[in-house]
């Protein structure tokens, strides 16, 4: 990849791994993880999915898991630097026998540039980090050079979903989002960003945020080609 090379500021590690998570990561973690370089064969990867999901920073890998179980033909990626996620999500495909995930366990930045062209048909970033000071507005993944990446790899009407409990997050998002046109937003009335979709599986970060007073809101926007 050329230009400046890519930072990441949120934590990789937390308290050490069990044994069990440890063998996760040496044994399973090899079979299922993305290449680090490299443009990416979808086609390799996942030789009978009829389409591909990704999400980005999945945590422990709560929601990924539910939706590559309810969708065995959909091939899914999952991106997280965050190990002891990657452990969560490692045990939950281990234990419900999952065959259509992969983990890229390294920022989706360094990712999103190896897809092909409309090769995506749906992205899910649900509660990113929301960098709530002004002086890190800069580190939020919503941003013109992520979205216009997303806009490359994503099929034409492919949905991006983002779930966020932080209404600073949620402003700049829309702010971002509609002075796009590549991206349309599917919400028709009030209600449909307040309640999540009908296949929605809370995580972690929204149940936290639903016990402390803050509802998350759920945007949903379609690739558009004009
Ligand atoms: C607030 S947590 C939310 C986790 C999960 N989506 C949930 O709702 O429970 C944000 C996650 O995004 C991950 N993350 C942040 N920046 C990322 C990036 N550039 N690429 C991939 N993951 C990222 C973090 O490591 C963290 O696990």
């Amino acid at each position: 990849m050329t230009g400046a090379p890519i930072r990441f500021y949120g934590r990789r590690k937390g308290h050490a791994l069990s044994a069990a998570q440890r063998r996760l990561v040496d044994e399973l973690l090899p079979e299922l993880a993305v290449a680090d370089d490299g443009e990416i064969d979808l086609g390799a990867l996942f030789p009978s999915a009829q389409t591909i999901w990704l999400e980005i920073g999945f945590g422990k890998g709560e929601h990924l898991a539910w939706q590559a179980a309810r969708h065995p033909e959909i091939g899914f990626i999952g991106c997280e630097p965050y190990i002891n996620g990657v452990a969560g999500l490692l045990a939950a495909i281990a234990r419900n026998g999952l065959k259509n995930t992969r983990i890229f366990a390294e920022d989706a930045r360094l990712l999103l540039p190896r897809l092909a062209p409309a090769s995506i048909s749906c992205v899910f970033l649900l509660h990113p980090d929301p960098w709530h000071k002004w002086r890190h507005a800069k580190r939020r993944f919503v941003s013109p050079e992520n979205l216009d990446q997303l806009a490359r790899i994503m099929t034409p009407g492919a949905e991006l979903r983002i779930s966020t409990d932080d209404a600073t997050y949620c402003r700049w998002t829309l702010l971002q989002m509609l002075a796009r046109k590549d991206f349309a937003w599917a919400a028709e009335r009030a209600d449909d960003w307040r309640h999540p979709p009908e296949d929605w599986l809370e995580t972690r970060y929204a149940a936290k945020a639903q016990r402390e007073g803050r509802s998350p809101v759920y945007l949903s926007f379609e690739r558009v080609v004009l």
